[in-house]
């Protein structure tokens, strides 16, 4: 800037008074080339022809000056805007990463969490009962076992962790006398229900559901009471299921 400067201040001694209107605090400059002795015409007329070329000149890079100072001034506001825009794009880059990284945890903890539900019907043999002892009921026509819980082969559902449990079941009852399910924790019953089938030719529902805290290793089985019945065909009319609300 120093060095244009001065060039500036060289060519406006040689401009002469022309520019000294424009030139404002440079005048005193032009002014040293003011008093020089009369000169030949044609020394004149050269004189003047240079004079005019270095005022053109002059005025040129004054103008030039003037651009780079606009210049740069537009510069230093881009790389503001650059930088302010870098600024935000790093913390948009950054929150991206805390969510993807929330997301990933998230489905960890879904892929992690047990999935439990089962849902089984009883039996195509038609009426089961009455026995003279208590049975276990085995309901083996398995729709829906996620998580392996229900054993068919028993018909007993172990809980495989501890949580919150649903459970329910349909007991119907044709051509019956007494129809009824007892439900059992661990061998000891938590539940008693019954109903009498009125009418051989009517047949008798009652659906049941329980919703019970469980520990990992808790078993749970529906019974049939000695004396009375169940009925269930390929109709699917009774049934068991259960699932896991919530782990505990
Ligand atoms: C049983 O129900 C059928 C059909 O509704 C009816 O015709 C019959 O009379 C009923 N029997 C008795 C014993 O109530
Ligand atoms: C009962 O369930 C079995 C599958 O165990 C299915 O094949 C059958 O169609 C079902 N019965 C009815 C009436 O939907």
């Amino acid at each position: 800037m120093r060095v244009v400067a001065g060039l500036l201040l060289l060519l406006l001694g040689l401009c002469g008074s022309g520019a000294q209107g424009e030139a404002g605090g440079l005048g005193e400059v032009a002014e040293i080339n003011q008093n020089t002795d009369p000169k030949h015409p044609a020394e004149e007329s050269t004189q003047q022809s240079m004079k005019q070329t270095a005022c053109d000149v002059w005025m040129e890079l004054r103008a030039l000056r003037d651009m780079v100072v606009e210049q740069k001034v537009h510069m230093e506001l881009l790389q503001r805007e650059n930088s302010d825009l870098q600024t935000r794009l790093s913390s948009s880059e950054s929150e991206l990463l805390i969510s993807k990284s929330r997301i990933d945890q998230l489905e960890r903890e879904n892929a992690e969490k047990p999935k439990v539900a089962f849902y089984a019907a009883l039996t195509d043999a038609r009426t089961l009962g009455p026995y003279n002892t208590d049975i276990t009921l085995k309901y083996s026509k398995v729709f829906t076992n996620i998580g392996k819980a229900y054993n068919p082969s028993t018909g007993f559902f172990t809980a495989p962790v501890k949580g919150v449990y649903n459970l329910q079941f349909t007991v119907m009852g044709y051509d019956a006398g007494v129809i009824s399910v007892q439900v059992y924790k661990n061998n000891q019953r938590i539940m008693y229900n019954w109903e009498r089938n009125e009418n051989d030719s009517v047949p008798e529902y009652f659906t049941k559901s329980l919703v019970l805290e469980l520990t990992a290793g808790d078993e749970i089985h529906l019974v049939l009471p000695s004396g009375h019945s169940i009925f269930d065909d390929s109709n699917n009319y009774s049934t068991f299921s259960g699932s896991l609300l919530f782990t505990l």
